[in-house]
Parts: C-alpha cells; sequence; structure tokens
C-alpha cells in the first residue's frame, strides 16, 4: 500500500489521511492503545506531534532500524521545517535546531559527539555508582521519617539533579535554572521564554568555567573543538538529555515494580530483580517514548509510504520495542530494544544510565520497608508530551524505620556526617547542599 502524506492539515473526511493526536491526556492515559490502533497503517503511521504540526511515525522495529541506520537519506537538521512552524508550538521545544551532536550529520556529528564520549569517557562508574548511592541515602534520610512521599519529586529528581550538578561542577544556583527549563522544553511548556533562559544560562556556566575551571564534565568540554555556542548546546543535550530521561526510567521502574500488574505480580511475588525491571521499561515504557526525528531532503519512500520532504520523520521507541512481529516472550537477557535509539546517533553512554537507574531503584527498595503505591493518589496521571513518558507524580507508602537518622529526624552534627560527594572534589560537603535554596526547592520548602 503506498499513501502520500501531505505537508499541509488533512481534509478531516479522509479517513486514509486521519492524523492521530500524540499528546493530551487521551494519548498519555493509554500509549499502547495508541500505537495498537497505528499498526493499521503499517510501519509508518500519520500522526500530528502538536496542534498544527503534522509528522510520519515509525512504529515497526524494522522499519525504525532502517531509518536510524541511513543519516544520507534521514538526515538530522530541521530548520527547513521549523521555518514554517509557529514559534509558540510546544513541539518545537525538542525538535527546534540547536548546534550539536542530535542535530548535526557525518563529519559534524563525529566531532560534536567525539567531544562528548571523549569527556564522558573520564567518568568513573565506581565512584558515578557510589555517589549516587550517598546522595540517594541523603535524600532518604530527609523524608524516612514521614512514611510516605513523591517518588519523582522528592527522590529521582532530585537524585539526577544533584548527581549532575556534581558532575559538571555546576553552582546550585544555574543548575535551578537549567532545570526547570529543561524540563518545560521536554513537557513543551512556553518553549521559546525556557528556551531563552536556557540559553543564558549555559553562557553563565561556561564563562564560570573559564575563570575557574575544575575536574567537572564542563571543564574538560573547554578543552574539546567547539566553538562557544556548540559548548552551550552540547553541555544542554548532556544535562537536560541526561538526567530528566534518567529520572523517568527510575520512577517508571519503581511504578511498574509496585503495581500489582507490573512485573509478574510486582514485589510482591518476591522474585523481582532490580536489573530486570530497568531491562523491562526500557522495553515497554521507555522514558524517550517518541524521539530521534529526521528530515528527508526530498520525498521519500518508506515501507510502502510516501513521506513529504523535510517533515518530521520521528521513531517510536515505544511502538518499535512492542511490535508484534518481534514477539518476544521474555525480556530478559534481551537488550535489542530501541530505548537508547541506535545508529550513529544511539544514546552514548546506555550504561550508565542503567547504572543510575538500578542504583537509584536498589536504594530505594532496600531502604523503605513496605514500601507500596499511596492507593489514594490512584491512577498515577502521566505527562502529555508526544516525546517523554514520565509520570507527574509517584506517591508512595512505607513503614518509617523506628529511630530514623538524617535531616529529618535531628540534623546530625557536621563532624559526624558522612563524606562528601567526591566526584568533583570543588564541591560543597553533601550535607552543605542540602540547606542549599536551591536543594530546598527541590522538596518544595
Ligand atoms: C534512561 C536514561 C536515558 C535514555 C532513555 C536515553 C535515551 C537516548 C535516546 C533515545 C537518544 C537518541 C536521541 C536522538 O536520536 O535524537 C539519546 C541520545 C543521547 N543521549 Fe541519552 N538517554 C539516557 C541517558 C543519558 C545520559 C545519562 C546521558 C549523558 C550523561 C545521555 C546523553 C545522550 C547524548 C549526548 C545523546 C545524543 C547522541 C547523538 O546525537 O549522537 N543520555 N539518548
Amino acid at each position: 500500500m503506498t499513501h502520500h502524506l501531505p505537508a499541509e492539515a488533512p481534509p478531516p473526511e479522509c479517513p486514509a489521511h486521519h492524523r492521530t493526536a500524540l499528546y493530551g491526556p487521551r494519548f498519555a492515559a493509554d500509549p499502547a492503545g495508541t500505537y495498537a490502533l497505528l499498526r493499521a497503517h503499517g510501519h509508518v503511521a500519520p500522526v500530528e506531534l502538536a496542534p498544527g504540526v503534522p509528522a510520519s511515525l515509525v512504529i515497526g522495529y524494522r522499519t525504525a532500524l532502517e531509518v536510524l541506520r541511513d543519516p544520507t537519506t534521514f538526515p538530522r537538521d530541521p530548520r527547513r521545517w521549523q521555518d514554517g512552524v509557529p514559534p509558540d508550538s510546544p513541539a518545537l521545544g525538542m525538535m527546534r535546531y540547536r548546534p550539536n551532536c542530535m542535530f548535526a550529520d557525518g563529519a559534524e556529528h563525529a566531532r560534536l559527539r567525539g567531544a562528548i564520549t571523549t569527556c564522558l569517557a573520564r567518568v568513573d562508574h565506581t565512584t558515578l555508582r557510589a555517589d549516587t548511592v550517598r546522595i540517594a541515602d541523603e535524600l532518604i534520610d530527609g523524608f524516612a521519617a514521614a512514611g510516605r512521599v513523591d517518588l519523582l519529586a522528592q527522590y529521582a529528581r532530585p537524585l539526577m539533579f544533584i548527581l549532575f550538578t556534581n558532575l559538571f561542577g555546576c553552582p546550585p544556583h544555574l543548575s535551578e535554572r537549567l532545570l526547570v527549563n529543561t524540563k518545560a522544553l521536554f513537557d513543551g511548556h512556553e518553549p521559546e521564554a525556557a528556551d531563552r533562559a536556557l540559553n543564558a544560562t549555559l553562557r553563565e556556566l561556561v564563562e564560570l568555567k573559564r575563570r575557574r575551571p575544575g575536574q567537572d564534565v564542563v571543564s574538560w568540554l573547554l578543552d574539546a573543538d567547539l566553538s562557544d555556542e556548540e559548548l552551550c548546546q552540547t553541555i544542554l543535550v548532556l544535562m537536560g538529555g541526561g538526567s530528566e530521561p534518567t529520572a523517568d526510567l527510575i520512577t517508571n521502574a519503581l511504578h511498574r515494580m509496585l503495581s500489582d500488574t507490573g512485573l509478574g505480580g510486582g514485589l510482591a511475588s518476591g522474585v523481582v530483580r532490580v536489573d530486570d525491571a530497568i531491562d523491562e521499561v526500557l522495553w515497554v515504557d521507555p522514558p524517550m517514548a517518541n524521539y530521534s526525528t529526521s528530515h528527508p531532503r526530498e520525498a521519500v519512500t518508506l515501507a510502502g509510504v510516501v513521506l513529504a520532504a523535510d517533515q518530521p520523520v520521528v521513531i517510536s521507541m515505544a511502538a518499535a520495542n512492542t511490535d508484534p512481529a518481534l514477539n518476544p516472550a521474555d525480556h530478559t537477557g534481551n537488550r535489542s530494544h530501541l530505548a537508547f535509539s541506535a545508529g550513529p546517533h544511539a544514546c552514548p553512554v546506555p550504561e550508565m544510565a542503567r547504572l543510575l537507574g538500578a542504583a537509584a531503584v536498589e536504594r530505594v527498595l532496600d531502604r523503605l520497608p513496605g514500601l507500596g503505591l499511596d492507593d489514594s493518589a490512584r491512577p498515577v496521571r502521566w505527562r502529555e508530551g508526544p516525546f517523554n513518558r514520565g509520570l507527574f507524580a509517584l506517591h508512595a507508602r512505607f513503614t518509617p524505620p523506628p529511630d530514623p537518622v538524617g535531616p529529618a529526624a535531628a540534623p546530625a552534627p557536621p563532624t559526624t556526617a558522612p563524606p562528601p560527594v567526591p566526584t568533583n572534589p570543588e564541591a560543597p560537603p553533601f550535607r552543605a547542599r542540602l540547606r542549599d535554596p536551591v536543594v530546598r526547592w527541590w522538596h518544595g520548602q
């Protein structure tokens, strides 16, 4: 079957051209149901990413690999397309051109990605894991006495926030601005304002590191062959692309593990290994659900569908992973999912993401006996953008320890505090940072 997908909005009476909204509460409540319906179109389906923003969604696993491995036919540069998109469209937050590796191809991509892989190779994973556990413990100490917690707002997000702040040598006042605006981009909220705020903050961070370089990822990036603008945008892709999806991975995995239906009966079955839960989530609820967007320079036929020139071709990692043609009986030990994409733009650090996710999930399960979803907060609500799969909140209850230690009970004197997070030797001791205004902000104070 061959059909054409015109760039302009399709006539609503034409069923062959009907576009399915990949945004809004209906999609967020049941994306798997939407993908199942879209399969009637074959491997490529007509969708809308935001009102009036048409795209082709690749939902077949084999076809997704074909696109991801062919950057010549499916290049990344969105500039010809974005000129025709209203500047306030929520789709632009994640899709607007930026001079970083995600939007480059060929030699330029190799140079921009090379800067990242060189710097991230310097991060020691043993230290990173120890840092994750230490920060997790501090956060858990902060809410352990309460017996209830929002595992996204009080745990996964601040954990990644503090970890990345530390890794990138970013002072807390700049981190807060980066994270707030990155989240706005992911969720498509006022993307233009978020973009301006992000650019200004990134320039401040780079100037600061030029004056006072340290043992951190941003200082190491200063040695790479990057212009100032490329440098800022590379920091953005690392911070935003690293912390937000990893926080969602942690929360999505905890949600599945704590749900009655998730992972063979959830924790109650007692057989769930954290590594398996992480893999399962990467298959069925990948944090980057629809992305890896390309813009063919001219009309091209893909899986029998003619795609218009310049119009976005979006890979649905979530739909491709659940392609009925794969039919995997059991995902255990199978990592051929597309949660980290594939081809030249695949995530450069899937092991790091898995390490952070598993350490964070393990820690909260180890420390909070009787952890379960808070029934008064069910059903959970999912955020509504097309690109990432993440919850608004994950409310849980647990049995508070009889004699909790840490800030919620009685602040420990500084001399008995655990050692500071060591990734960045210049960072202030962690307990001092808990008293910091940005960290208090994370706790809603
Ligand atoms: C669970 C966590 C993560 C998930 C699900 C994830 C997923 C992805 C996906 C799907 C892509 C492809 C994007 C595209 O094709 O446009 C990607 C690219 C990328 N990711 Fe990750 N990622 C995660 C964590 C991280 C972390 C922790 C970092 C860095 C510290 C990171 C850095 C990057 C970079 C730099 C790229 C761009 C690669 C390129 O265009 O060449 N990611 N990631």
